[in-house]
């Protein structure tokens, strides 16, 4: 995995973007087409907003691909008070809160992340968008399985991915897990989560991707 972002900046802000992990053409453009427009070049002028307003959208970037930082001592990106990850219906885990990514260079930290569950992404444990392409089928429900508790980590506490070799995305740390439609939900501090794709007990990891032979670093 390698991050590669370029940066945009005003007197008042920083915007970070990642393209990498950009899957998603509605947030930023829509909210502020005046500072992000796609044909444009640069795509994004921070020139042409408030850094309040830019801030705000970008917050609501669900993969993470944007970023801010503020040189006007505005305040930064605040945090729910719980991490919070929701499975999308046919494709990723949306995460939100205090998230650390397991890279050959160390934690990583991170606000928003959109993860692979596919198995397909070029840029796991990030979403590429593979999913569209692969024809991944999942209903974005909570199957049997859990997160297990842990009375030692409470809910503020950060929560950890780390890609097992060739296996599941493993889970340390404060999490609730949302279903796609909202109805189902489970919270806890230590599990795996399914990342080939073929589980049959997604979003938890059964071991199938043993027999199926995925392959991932
Ligand atoms: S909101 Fe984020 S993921 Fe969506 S288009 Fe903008 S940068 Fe890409
Ligand atoms: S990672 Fe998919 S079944 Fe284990």
């Amino acid at each position: 995995m390698t991050r590669r972002e370029l940066e945009y900046e005003s007197d008042a802000i920083i915007v970070t973007y990642d393209p990498k992990r950009c899957i998603h053409a509605e947030e930023c453009i829509h909210g502020l087409p005046g500072v992000f427009e796609k044909d444009r070049r640069p795509w994004i002028d921070p020139a042409q907003g408030q850094a309040d307003e830019i801030a705000a959208v970008v917050t609501r970037c669900p993969t993470g691909a944007l970023s801010f930082e503020r040189k006007d001592d505005g305040p930064a990106e605040s945090l729910p008070p719980q991490n919070t990850a929701v499975l999308a219906q046919d494709g990723p885990l949306y995460a939100v809160g205090r998230i650390e990514i397991a890279t050959s260079e160390g934690l990583q930290n991170e606000t928003r992340v959109a993860l692979c569950r596919c198995g397909a992404s070029k840029n796991r444990p990030f979403c590429d968008n593979s999913h569209v392409e692969a024809g991944f089928a999942d209903s974005g429900g909570i199957g049997e399985g859990r997160l297990i508790p842990s009375e030692e980590v409470g809910p503020e506490a950060p929560v950890a991915f780390t890609a097992a070799p060739n296996g599941p995305l493993l889970v340390s740390g404060s999490l609730t897990i949302k279903s796609a439609n909202g109805s189902q939900s489970c919270s806890g501090a230590k599990g795996a989560l399914c990342r080939c794709g073929a589980s049959k007990k997604k979003p938890f990891c059964d071991e199938t991707h043993a027999a199926s032979g995925f392959e991932a670093d």
